[in-house]
């Protein structure tokens, strides 16, 4: 069997001006997607995750599996082989649900990628095959989370360009609530296109104050500067709410979170209204106060991950054998 896992991805700041050539920090959280990979008796290629099975076949693909199937068609594509008898079991740490806006799609390609080409002794950019899938699937994306979850730590996107910063994250404590998502990233990117088109200098305006907090964030996260890293984050966010992707839910929690002596910034993270919103602690939150977060948030959120830390590695495969 060949194990890999892949950690799932948040964004610090740059959505929606990243679409438009500006740059964009994302960091890799220690919540990960796990891949299981074992050879079959038969022919067929079985895809589980959680309750859902369903069977690999090369010309449909729905769904959670979309991601799968096309990690699948890609690797057969490039490299002429016929996959046959075997299993893919996927698993997400701490019951965290597809679509929930910390690129469980990405991690979803990168660990199933890095289990196939481990499986035919292929040495191949994970990255590079990962962002191809998304693409096929999505129609569009960026290359913030699938690059991040192969590379792992703080990343920052440029255009085409990935780079991963070499600084130790380890201090910065983050906690995510999660929320259902309202509208989809794609409506989401048309509504900022459009939006511009009406308002380009205003919008642009918007895009290069994102861009100034993307520097204060790479600036305060090498000097370790964490009020500098929570205000940052957190004027990111209302530069979000500028664009108008921001949803009321959203703001109300974010709101309460500034309240907290604890949180030292706060935003949504992903391009909006829902999905995953993250906040800077500024120390360890002990159970009792975590537990008074879940009663401000229970009536809005569905769930609290807190404490997250920014893992440092990326995808990596963890086991072989037969
Ligand atoms: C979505 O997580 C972030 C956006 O900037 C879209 C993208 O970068 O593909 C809104």
């Amino acid at each position: 069997m060949i194990v890999t896992r892949a950690p799932l991805v948040l964004k610090l700041s740059g959505e929606h001006a990243v679409v438009y050539g500006y740059s964009a920090v994302a960091c890799s959280i220690d919540i990960y997607l796990w891949a299981r990979l074992r050879e079959r008796n038969d022919s067929k290629i079985i895809l589980r995750f959680r309750d859902k099975v369903e069977e690999y076949r090369r010309d449909r693909s729905q769904g959670f599996f979309r991601y799968v199937n096309e990690c699948l068609r890609l690797v057969e594509e490039l490299y002429g082989v016929r996959l046959r008898g075997l299993e893919i079991s996927l698993e997400l740490d701490k019951d965290v649900q597809p679509g929930a806006g910390l690129g469980t799609s990405a991690a979803t390609c990168t660990a199933t990628l890095a289990a196939l080409c481990r499986f035919l002794g292929i040495r191949e950019d994970i990255a590079r095959l990962a962002y191809q899938v998304e693409l096929r699937v999505q129609g569009r994306a960026s290359r913030m989370d699938t690059y991040t979850s192969t590379l792992g730590g703080v990343t920052i996107v440029r255009g085409e360009r990935v780079e991963r910063l070499d600084v130790d994250p380890s201090w910065i404590r983050l906690g995510i609530v999660l929320l259902r998502k309202l509208r989809s990233t794609r409506e989401l990117v048309r509504n900022v296109a459009q939006l511009r088109e009406r308002y380009c200098d205003l919008v642009d305006s918007i895009f290069n104050l994102i861009e100034k907090c993307t520097e204060n964030i790479i600036r305060a996260i090498k000097k370790r500067d964490l009020e500098t890293l929570g205000r940052m984050v957190t004027k990111c966010h209302w530069l979000l709410n500028m664009l108008e992707v921001v949803d009321y839910r959203s703001n109300k929690i974010i709101i309460e979170l500034l309240n907290d002596t604890n949180v030292a910034g706060a935003k949504i993270s992903g391009a909006g209204y829902g999905g995953a919103i993250l906040f800077i602690l500024r120390s360890n939150l002990d159970s009792l106060e975590l537990k008074e977060l879940e009663v401000i948030h229970s009536s809005n959120a569905f769930k609290i991950l807190c404490p997250v830390r920014i893992s440092d590695g990326g995808v990596e495969v963890l086991e072989r054998g037969y």
